[in-house]
């Protein structure tokens, strides 16, 4: 029987992350991960493959509809879709060959096997041939991550009804993929396939894309998704979805209710959330508690009701994203370690890796509007801004919101080129407790597209220089 500080079950983003701080500040850790490779959904079915694709279906556009613009000609471009694969499938092993050594080099000890918590203290790991192996330790932290969430009467197959996992790997191109779910996922995924040459149509329950992004944001995303060949419709519900050798077909209805309409797909993508995934850990045997949506229940140090079991990331509250459980899993490692560790959930950044990318921090206009508070908005579109202009990505804008009494920056929201780099300006920013002015008056190289920051900045105070 081996004895520890920490044991950490799963080696997730949260997991991995918690153990690689907790051994810098002298904690004996283990990690207990199941999977062949360490890194997660994140590494291994999530943002890292869906970013390799989304960067080479890029590439393909670029040189198959915008080189001529530049003056390059390249002929009409090719997609080799099994290369582009094994390019994504490389990326999974770079990074996830990346944790492993991460984990050594921090003198982990990495347990292959699935986790069971017998009690506090106490961890069972059972590899794949059987073997059971019980760890002791301090303290255990729950880092299991999340799972797909499908409809009723839905099931998802991975070849013709699939969920982010399958569409990371379909053998052809569909001629129509329908994305059930107007979520990040689905709009990352459905640009991945429309750049490649399907028809995408995105079926949406709310009136909107997006939600809890911006509003004034998301819709204007959502027109420049259009402009790029997306259909959406939305108020939309699927209630059923047959899978055939052909295809699928769909039975969509109104949200509220009414006439139905069928829809024929050759892929259909679920994308309608995640659920927290604790299935087998034995959490309800050490009587841990969950919250009313199967979350682990916690405090605002991470511990649950049992003395000595943990949770952080998409397993418990807040925003299913690979970020805030990084940043969850530093400061628990460093309260276990005896410091004070901590996490600002009004500052954490919110990407969505299309083209244009979209990018937010802290609280949207219908937030503030929600909680009274008065405020300013300064504007800036990249039609106005130098660099974006020469390199013709002139869609988008960004947008700082600010105290109408303080000035303090209380939100930015950006659709635009390097949306995803350029919000964390606004995150350092906010981190200090930024007024808008200090955004406006640090000097920003030109010419850039952070330009667009620094003039947004001016614009609270209707003194941008460029419109
Ligand atoms: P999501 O919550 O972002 O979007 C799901 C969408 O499906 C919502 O707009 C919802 O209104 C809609 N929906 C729900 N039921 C529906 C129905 N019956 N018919 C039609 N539409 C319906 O969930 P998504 O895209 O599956 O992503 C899951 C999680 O993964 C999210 O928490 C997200 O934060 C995370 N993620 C983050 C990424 C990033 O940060 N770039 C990338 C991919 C995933």
């Amino acid at each position: 029987m081996s004895t520890y500080d920490l044991v950490i079950i799963g080696t997730g983003p949260g997991g991995y992350v918690c153990a690689i701080r907790a051994a810098q500040l002298g904690l004996k850790t283990a990690v207990v991960e199941k999977r062949e490779a360490h890194g997660g959904t994140c590494l291994n079915v999530g943002c890292i493959p869906s970013k390799a694709l989304l960067h080479a279906s890029h590439l393909y556009e670029e040189a198959a509809h915008h080189f001529g613009a530049f003056g390059i000609e390249v002929g009409t471009p090719k997609i080799d879709l099994q290369k582009m694969l094994a390019f994504k499938d490389e990326a999974i092993a770079g990074n996830t060959k990346g944790v492993e050594f991460l984990l050594k080099k921090n003198k982990i000890d990495a347990h292959r096997g699935t986790g069971r918590i017998l009690a506090a203290g106490k961890v069972e790991v059972t590899a794949d041939d059987g073997t059971k192996t019980t760890l002791e330790t301090k303290s255990i932290v729950v880092a299991t991550g999340s799972e797909v969430v499908s409809l009723p009467g839905i099931t998802i197959d991975e070849k013709r009804i699939v969920s982010s996992t399958g569409a990371l790997d379909l053998e052809q191109v569909p001629g129509h993929l329908v994305l059930i779910g107007g979520g990040v996922i689905g709009l990352e995924l459905g640009s991945v396939w429309r750049r490649l040459g399907a028809k995408v149509t995105v079926i949406e329950y709310l009136d909107r894309i997006l939600a809890g992004i911006d509003a004034d944001t998301a819709k204007q995303f959502q027109r420049i998704l259009a402009k790029q060949g997306m259909t959406f419709k939305l108020s939309s519900k699927v209630t059923a979805a047959t899978a055939t050798d052909a295809g699928v077909t769909l039975q969509v209805e109104p949200a509220k209710g009414g006439e139905a309409e069928t829809i024929e797909a050759d892929v259909v993508l679920v994308a309608v959330g995640r659920r927290p995934y604790t299935d087998g850990l034995g959490l309800e045997e050490v009587g841990v508690a969950k919250d009313e949506k199967g979350r682990v229940a916690i405090d605002a140090h991470y511990a649950t009701n049992v003395p000595g079991i943990y949770a952080i990331g998409d397993v418990t509250t807040g925003p299913m994203l690979a970020h805030k459980a990084e940043d969850e899993g530093v400061a628990l490692a460093e309260m276990l370690a005896g410091k004070g560790g901590h996490v600002n959930y009004g500052v954490i950044p919110n990407v969505v890796y299309t083209y244009p990318e979209v990018a937010a921090v802290g609280a949207t206009e219908e937030d503030l509007k929600a909680q009274g508070i008065a405020y300013n908005v300064g504007k800036f579109p990249f039609t106005a801004n130098g660099r974006a202009k020469a390199n013709l990505m002139t869609d988008g804008f960004v947008k700082i919101l600010a105290d109408a009494k303080t000035d303090r920056v209380l939100g930015a929201h950006i659709v635009g080129p390097e949306a995803g780099n350029l919000i964390h300006e606004i995150a350092v920013a906010m981190e200090f407790g930024a007024s808008s002015e200090d955004v406006a008056r640090t000097c920003h190289a030109h010419p850039t597209l952070a330009e667009a920051v620094k003039e947004a900045a001016l614009a609270v105070e209707k003194r941008a220089l460029h419109m």
